[in-house]
């Protein structure tokens, strides 16, 4: 019985560094190849052993709920055909995932679309995952990995990576000591900080391991950078009530949320498609 069974996808925000793709599309259904962002993400939670998933989603994204629903019209259209092969893996996913939603109204910032998802996933510790950061773990998922830490040491997990010191601005970016190989207790976090405040180049990308104090957590927390309600601002809570450690995930991700992590990441699988395919 895998110790962690449910997973948060916030995808209630508007995706504007994609517009106007996204004025009328979730940008989560953004496809790289033939295959949604959200699908993705989906598979990396299943990996984990995730198969509860909870959705926090907007006006205008009810093409995520249907993506993950059966379609009879073409399920009949296609059967017996040589394109039945195309939504096998969707079908497999429907088959073994439940799914659940909730809307965000107000888009108030990461930490409240979290917080919005608590209807979702109760007093239980939980994945989350940003389908716009596209994952492909080195063996293990990436989300599989960070259960690994969690199952270990019992407390909240983010993923982290380096990144060039001009680029930290876009991130929540941590400070640590190093407690094993890849593996840090956060002392400090800080949302988009400005090149000179920021603590180190350890960037939080999106992939997440929360405990459910969290909820309470987030509730009490101001608005911060932006005006928003951060996630990064109640971890730093947390870490300071608790312990919060940052993980170096093995693997490589792909920011989908901006045209040329988009690009990278559709040459990264078009690669590996000709490999088989082709
Ligand atoms: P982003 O910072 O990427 O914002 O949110 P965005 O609106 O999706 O995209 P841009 O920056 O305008 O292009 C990070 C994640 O948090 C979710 C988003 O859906 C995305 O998965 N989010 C953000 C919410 O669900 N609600 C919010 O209020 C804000």
């Amino acid at each position: 019985m895998p110790m962690i069974k449910k997973c948060l996808f916030p995808a209630a925000g508007y995706g504007t560094r994609f517009l106007p793709a996204t004025k009328a599309m979730p940008k989560e259904m953004l496809p790289i190849l033939n295959k949604p962002l959200i699908q993705y993400g989906v598979e990396e939670a299943m990996e984990a052993g995730m198969t509860n998933i909870g959705m926090v989603t907007g006006r205008g994204k009810r093409a995520l709920e249907d993506h993950f629903d059966v379609s009879y019209e073409l399920e009949h259209q296609i059967s017996g055909t040589s394109k039945e092969k195309y939504l096998a893996d969707i079908r497999k996913i429907i088959g073994e995932c439940t799914f659940s939603y909730t809307r965000q109204t107000e888009m108030k910032g990461l930490g409240h679309a979290i917080l919005t998802g608590e209807t979702l996933i109760g007093r239980e510790p939980f994945g989350v995952i940003l389908a716009d950061d596209l994952c492909v773990g080195d063996g293990l998922s990436v989300l599989a990995q960070m259960a690994r830490i969690y199952a270990k040491y019992r407390c909240s997990v983010v993923a982290i990576e380096e990144v060039p010191q001009d680029e930290v601005h876009k991130y929540g970016v941590i400070a640590g000591s190093e407690l094993e190989d890849g593996v840090y207790v956060v002392s400090n976090m800080v949302e988009k900080p400005a090149p000179e405040e920021a603590p180190s180049n350890l960037a939080i990308i999106g992939r997440y391991i929360l405990t459910p104090d969290i909820f309470d957590v987030i509730r009490a927390t101001p608005p911060g950078r932006n005006g928003e309600i951060q996630i990064t601002d109640a971890l730093q809570t947390q870490a300071v009530k608790n312990m919060v450690l940052a993980y170096r995930f093995k693997g490589k991700r792909f920011d989908c949320g901006s045209v040329e992590g988009f690009v990278e990441a559709i040459n990264h699988f078009y690669q590996h498609w000709k490999e088989v395919e082709g």
